[in-house]
């Protein structure tokens, strides 16, 4: 005789996955959206492995069901070591319900803020063959006094260009924290 509550739970553990966040970053915050995503698909009983492709991870791809990338945009580009990781892998990559996301400023705005309208993902995709099960563009933050003096003021000119912030005191955090949560929950369903 089979009671509901051990039906429940045997259904549970059958839907549980191993879930790898690979990204790669300059100044943590991509990490910090892996982090999120991380609590927030853990609460839906799957486990969460994270790893920095800039720091060239031992992980065996194979181990994983499925699998996330994310990078960061950083003068137009997304890291080489990104861009590499994905050329490699991408016949893995396409064996697993997979999803990749891009973090830059350009997408604060509301016409660069789809994965369709945002320049960067879009030339990231048609630079590469994959392509990702799902896509999500996250604005990023800006952080001006971490920044060295070129950094500083190149991006308070791009900004000043754009109609963004330009005090070099300021720290502005543009993501959209839902966004990323209906990201962990489409990833937690794929
Ligand atoms: C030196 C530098 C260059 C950047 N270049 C771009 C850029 O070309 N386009 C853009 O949309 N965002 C640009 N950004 C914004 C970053 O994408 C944003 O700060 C992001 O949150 C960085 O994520 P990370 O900390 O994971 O590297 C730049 C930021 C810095 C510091």
């Amino acid at each position: 005789m089979t009671s509901g509550p051990e039906t429940s739970s045997t259904s549970a553990t059958k839907k549980m996955s191993q879930i790898i966040l690979l990204y790669s970053t300059t100044d943590g915050h991509t990490r910090e959206i892996c982090k999120f995503l991380q609590q927030v698909i853990e609460q839906s009983g799957h486990r969460v492995t994270l790893a920095c492709i800039d720091d060239d991870p031992a992980v065996e791809l194979n181990d994983f069901e499925k699998i996330v990338i994310g990078a960061s945009i950083r003068y137009g580009k997304h890291s080489k070591k990104a861009v590499n990781f994905i050329k490699t892998y991408t016949p893995l990559l396409e064996q697993k319900p997979n999803a990749f996301f891009s973090v830059n400023v350009v997408a604060r705005k509301a016409e660069k803020s789809q994965p369709e309208t945002n320049p960067y993902l879009q030339k990231l995709l048609s630079q590469i063959e994959w392509k990702p099960r799902e896509l999500a563009v996250f604005a990023g933050k800006i952080d001006y006094p971490k920044y060295s003096f070129w950094d500083r003021n190149m991006i308070r000119f791009i900004m000043w260009m754009t109609k963004g912030p330009t005090d070099p005191n300021s720290s502005i955090e543009f993501t959209d924290w839902e966004q990323v949560k209906k990201f962990a929950q489409l990833i937690s369903k794929m």
